[in-house]
Order: structure tokens, then sequence, then C-alpha cells
């Protein structure tokens, strides 16, 4: 069996995650680890059992048996590392959101269309049972003319590190780029776009908070200076729109799932309901998707490839399905979050075209990339 032979760049929290979801693929295999933090690639290294270890990423990138690198680090750690990655030859993954500004993303998709290597981001949204059969409705014309979208993820109190769970570099702008809304909402308004064709940005006006106490020894250790809440509302191609309510921490009751909006029926995705008229009746119809997934891996066994972010990327690099345009859709994430986080800073709708003028890169200096 042809396995693919992957070198996995920051081994915390995700880079474990990844090293766990590689073992369950047959297909794959994690050859090298990186690392700056030499205790940490050590521990995994002799969890998961890889050898080859090195604290220099220019070092893992040129290794010639790595058929894939894998990108765990800080959101504005992520351009650097892939395009060098890219240039150097090897195909890359790597961890949502796609980068910590819009000018990064776009640096990326182009080192990709460049290189004509491939270039996968993780957006797990994609790969659920909800948007599977959300896509079934979809593809086949059931919602009409689709008008309007609803981005929606709700934590009650939950931001990164002030509150708990994971490290200080989730919030602030140097190693983050923002907030709930890039960190979460990648995952919400991704998935929306994906299942509606990745539409063309025409407008967009928002708003971003950060209101709510927090220990005030957390705050002061991590630099906290993002957004806990992003709202806003984009105006897409052919009478398309979107709103969005992102939250790592409010006083409210929890949102509705995310929906869309069409002239003949309408999805609610979590959970996943299909809201229609028949015989001039309003129906709201529960989908068994337990079913749809069993026959899904019985009848049409093909649809492994997509059990995973991860499943999808070690498939399509094998040849067994197209990689699905992960990389596009997360730069149209990105360019819709910039839109948002200008409108703030402008006080002001920002047009599309407007964004990659006004995006300025946030990446790092990595003294680690060179050799
Ligand atoms: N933690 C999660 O639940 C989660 C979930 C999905 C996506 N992500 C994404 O994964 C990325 C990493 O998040 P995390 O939670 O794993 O962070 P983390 O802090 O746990 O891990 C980052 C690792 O990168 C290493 N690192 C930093 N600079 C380095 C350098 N120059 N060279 C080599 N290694 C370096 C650190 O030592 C650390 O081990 C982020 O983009 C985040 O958005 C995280």
């Amino acid at each position: 069996m042809k396995k693919i032979r992957i070198g996995v760049i920051g081994n915390g929290i995700i880079g474990e995650q990844h090293l766990r979801n590689y073992a369950q693929i047959p297909e794959a295999e994690v050859v090298a680890l990186c690392d700056i933090n030499e205790a940490r690639m050590n521990e995994m290294g002799d969890k998961y059992g890889v050898e080859r270890r090195t604290t220099n990423i220019g070092q893992l990138l040129r290794m010639d048996d790595i058929d894939a690198v894998d990108v765990c680090l800080h959101n504005n750690l992520h351009a650097p590392v892939t395009i060098e990655s890219l240039r150097l030859g090897k195909h890359t993954y790597c961890e949502k959101p796609m980068a910590g500004s819009f000018a990064d993303a776009q640096a990326m998709y182009d080192a990709m269309n460049e290189t004509g290597k491939k270039l996968h981001i993780q957006l797990g949204t994609l790969y659920s049972k909800e948007t599977k059969a959300a896509k079934r409705f979809i593809d086949n014309g059931d919602l009409g003319h689709i008008y309007h979208m609803r981005s929606t993820g709700f934590r009650r109190r939950n931001r990164p590190f002030v509150d708990g769970y994971a490290t200080k570099e989730f919030v602030n702008t140097t190693t983050s780029g923002g907030g709930a809304l890039f960190d979460m909402g990648v995952y919400h308004i991704a998935q929306l776009l994906y299942l509606t064709g990745i539409p063309k940005l025409e407008r967009v006006t928002g708003h971003t908070y950060a209101e709510i106490a927090m220990d005030e020894g957390r705050r002061a250790e991590s630099g906290y200076n993002v957004e806990e809440l992003g709202i806003g509302l984009a105006a897409y191609e052919n009478g398309l729109s979107m709103d969005f309510i992102e939250s790592w921490a409010i006083h409210g009751a929890p949102f509705p799932g995310s929906s869309i909006y069409g002239s003949e029926a309408g999805l609610t995705l979590n959970p996943l309901t299909f809201h229609s008229r028949q015989h001039d009746m309003e129906l709201d119809t529960k989908v068994d998707l337990n079913q749809m997934d069993y026959l899904e891996h019985t009848v049409y066994a093909s649809t492994a490839h997509y059990d995973s972010s991860q499943h999808h990327w070690i498939h399509a690099l094998l040849g067994d399905c197209e990689l699905i345009p992960t990389a596009k859709i997360a730069l149209e994430t990105s360019r819709v979050q910039e839109g948002i986080k200008l409108s703030q800073q402008l006080k002001r709708e920002i047009l599309a075209d407007e964004i990659p003028e006004l995006s300025v890169s946030r990446s790092l200096e990595i003294p680690n990339l060179k050799p």
C-alpha cells in the first residue's frame, strides 16, 4: 500500500490531535516532527513512535523523503512556513484560520498557484454529516433561489487561555491576528461559503467587541487584545447576503445553528432541518443522518474519502479523489473576516475591492525557518 509520508511542524495541542488522527489512517505515516519546544516534541515523538525530530523548520522542509508537510503553528506563522514549504516542493496542510490577515492568506494562495503544489486548510465542518446532507439538498436545487445565510457560533464563556483552555497565543494579535471571529468564525463561515458555491463578496460591514470581565492575571500574561464577539452583514453576488454572530463569551442564551434561506425551502444546519412548504402547509423535516452515513460507507464506499479533513487530504494526495478547494474557501472566509475588522476600524461599510488594498501582513519573522 502506498503511504503518504508526513512531517508535522508544531507539536502542541492540535499537533497532537493530528498525530492521533494520522495514526487512524492506514495510508498515512508521520516520519518527522518539528517544534522549538524540544521537551514537547520528544514527548510526542515517544508517544507516537516518530524517530526523526528537529527544532529547525528549514531542516524538516528539506527532508527529501517527505511527501507532505502539516503546519500546526499559531496563525501568524502559517503564511511564512506554508509558503516556504510549497516553494520547497512539499504539498502542505495548514491549520485554520488560513492566516492572521487576508494579505497573508492571499500570499499563501498565490504560492500554491505558483508552485502547483497542493494546499489544504483544515476546515473540519465541511466533513460533518450535516454539511453532507445539506449539500445534497442544495446541489439538487431544492432551496430555489438562495438569498440569505446566517453564520452563528456560540460560546457562553470560553475565551482561550483567559477562561481556561489553550495557550495565550490565541488571544493577542501578534500571534493570532484576531479573536472569536477568526478562530471559530472560520468554521461556520467556510461551511456556508462551501455549501453555496463560494460566492463572490461585494461589500461588508460589522462590529467587534471585548467587553466582559476576565481574570486580570491571565489578561496581563497573554496581552489579551482580540474580540470576544464579532457581528457583521455581507452582500454577495446574485442578491445573496450573510449575517454573522460569533461569540467566545456573551451574557446570553445559545444562538440557533447556522442557516440558509431560499425561495423554495430553507435549512438549519445544526440540528439539520429542512424547512419547506407542501400543500400550503409548513414542514420542518428532520434527516436521519446516521442512516445516510451508513449507506455512504457501505453502498457508496468512496465517501470514506470525506470522513475528516485529514482522511480527505491523504486520499486526495493518493489520487483517490479531487481535493475540495479548501484554500479558496479559506481565502474567501478570510476576505469577509478582514472586511468586518476593517469596518470596525474605519467605522463604515467596506467594499470587497478595498480589502486587498487595506489588508496588511501580520506574518512573524521565524528565525528557525532557515536551516
Ligand atoms: N487547540 C485547538 O483546539 C485547535 C483546534 C483547531 C485548530 N487549532 C489551530 O492550531 C494552531 C496551533 O494551535 P495549538 O492549540 O496547537 O497551539 P499550541 O500552543 O498548543 O501549539 C503550538 C506549538 O507550536 C510550537 N512553535 C511555536 N513557534 C514555533 C517555531 N518557530 N518553530 C517550531 N515550533 C514552534 C510551540 O512550541 C507549540 O508546541 C492555531 O492556528 C490554531 O488556530 C487549534
